[in-house]
């Protein structure tokens, strides 16, 4: 009888049971490296499957189906009464794609294209699926009316006799444009025609139409630094030179951008809630802003991300609102007044440029879902949307309190929590001479999750902070993941702060 390759065999074995592929697919994957790299030969008998299962740990069920399955794909041949064998005749040439290293173990990059390497080296990224507490920027989704929502969802569905589930209208769904212009001037004090309204995947989507259309190579972009890391880098990756410009308390620090840089094509802002600072832009400063757009013939980008979200005195208008020579690109997005997964945005476009915009989306790709914006234009038109604002506006309100009253007591001496007026988050500054990355590494290996204030920083030295979300933590729970938050940081181990390295972070900054 032939011998089985049990040794052989085992000590190619890893099993990670934290990995996120499936274990039964580990040990394919492993069966067929071996058998195609001539450490299983020709021939040879596999154990069996009971005794493959008690070595490993696993089912003697996810075995055999193991085997039944590279007996179907060829690799193995079983014979009844006798066992299970690598088939004879197998070369190695026959690599197929499981035989590219997996992503986790890094393949030599040579000669990559400019823009590949890049694109590669941002820091940017998206942290998905379920949502760890204090994750900024993250609506209180255990409260979204799933329901209601359904109900729109399925009559956009049922009741657009097939049209929505053609492509959509290029720039948007008309009713949708039409109920995001009465929206914008009710809420935020614009006039808006809704043919300037162009409907995007998100925000971040419109950031990516905005380089596109604008920007050429060599351009500057003048930058709130610390800003927004996704944006800031799709703009660099389009060849512009992205000029960091400090904040001070009135917002985008214009006497310093014209000090230090050249003029710029654009200019990038979060006049309503600095991200991730929180300064409220003043009235002097955005009307500066604005003349000097004018006057240098500059674009201004607003990215108006979270304002649905003030909790003292009402919301300000939007620095579109004060925009007579059309210089502003108004962005907003329904990632934070829904949810994120809908991929809902938009952008006011200039008149002039509307025509390019609707090119640019063909070109692009149409990557909002006609059903979804029919569903949502019923959803503002019928007054849901407002009515869910308003609702997530109070517990919001309540949220920001408790954890702000909860740092002021259980953190003291950790984290300096700074009020906010308004927005999902709020900054908790550290000692000084930490590292908040350490800090935000520690928390986030025990599944609380925060981000460091040095991570939206192309330039500037602010002193270390965390960024924590509040809107996505329930109200009951704050106080515990508070104390939790205090023991781990009370525990860590937190070098002085260190030069700036290249780290990846969680969550889309
Ligand atoms: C300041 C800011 N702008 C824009 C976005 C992008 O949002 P989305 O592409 O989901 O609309 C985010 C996401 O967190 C953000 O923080």
């Amino acid at each position: 009888m032939a011998k089985h390759a049990g040794g052989a065999l085992l000590q190619g074995f890893d099993v990670d049971r934290n990995s996120p592929i499936p274990i039964y697919r580990q040990i394919e994957n492993t069966l067929r490296r071996l058998i195609l790299d001539g450490t299983l030969s020709s021939g040879r008998k596999l154990p069996s499957t009971r005794e493959l299962a008690m070595e490993l740990g696993v089912s003697r069920i996810t075995v055999k189906s193991v085997y039944e399955q590279l007996v179907a794909e060829g690799y193995l041949t079983a014979k009844t009464g006798s066992g299970t064998f690598v088939t004879t005749g197998l070369k190695l040439e026959m690599s197929s794609d499981f035989t590219r290293p997996s992503p986790s173990v890094s393949a030599p990059k040579t000669n990559l294209p400019v823009r590949a390497a890049s694109i590669e080296s941002s820091k940017a990224s998206v942290r998905h699926g379920a949502t760890d507490p204090f994750r900024p920027g993250v609506p209180a989704l255990d409260l979204f009316p799933v329901k209601l929502w359904m109900k729109y969802l399925s009559d956009a569905t049922l009741t657009g006799a097939r049209r929505h589930l053609s492509y959509g209208d290029v720039i948007g769904n008309p009713a949708l444009r039409r109920a995001i212009a009465k929206h914008l001037t009710d809420a935020r004090g614009m006039r808006v025609d809704p043919d300037e309204i162009i409907i995007t995947s998100g925000a971040q989507q419109a950031f990516v139409l905005i380089s596109f259309v604008l920007l050429t190579h060599g351009d500057t972009v003048w930058y709130e630094d610390p800003g927004h890391i996704a944006g800031r880098d799709v703009m660099q990756i389009m060849g512009a030179n992205v000029a960091p410009v400090p904040i001070d308390d009135e917002g985008l620090d214009l006497r310093y951008a014209t000090q230090h840089h050249p003029m710029p094509k654009v200019i990038f802002t979060t006049p309503s809630h600095q991200q991730p600072l929180g300064i409220t832009m003043s009235l002097t400063r955005r009307l500066a802003l604005l003349n000097y757009a004018k006057d240098n013939d500059a674009w201004v980008i607003e990215d108006d991300y979270d304002s649905e979200f003030r909790y003292r005195g009402r919301p300000l208008p939007a620095l579109s609102a004060l925009d007579s020579e059309r210089k502003v690109f108004y962005v907003g997005t329904f990632s934070k007044s829904m949810f994120a997964a809908m991929r809902l945005g938009y952008i006011v476009v200039p008149r002039s440029l509307t025509d390019a915009f609707a090119k640019a989306k063909t070109l692009l790709g149409q990557t909002s879902s006609a059903v979804v914006e029919q569903a949502m234009a019923d959803f503002m038109e019928e007054g849901r949307f407002v009515e869910h604002i308003r609702k997530m506006r109070r517990i919001y309100r309540d949220r920001r309190d408790t954890l702000f009253e909860s740092l002021s007591h259980e953190s003291a001496g950790l984290l300096a929590p700074q009020q906010t007026d308004a927005g999902m988050h709020m900054l908790a500054w550290l000692p000084d001479g930490w590292d908040d990355q350490t800090a935000h590494r520690a928390l986030l290996q025990q599944g609380i999750e925060s981000l460091p204030l040095s991570v939206y920083s192309l330039a500037s030295t602010q002193r270390p902070a965390l960024v924590l979300g509040f809107s996505g933590a329930q109200e009951s729970q704050i106080p515990k993941l508070v104390k939790r938050t205090a023991q781990i940081l009370q525990n860590a181990d937190n070098p002085p702060l260190q030069p700036p390295r290249r780290r990846l972070y969680a969550g889309l900054t």
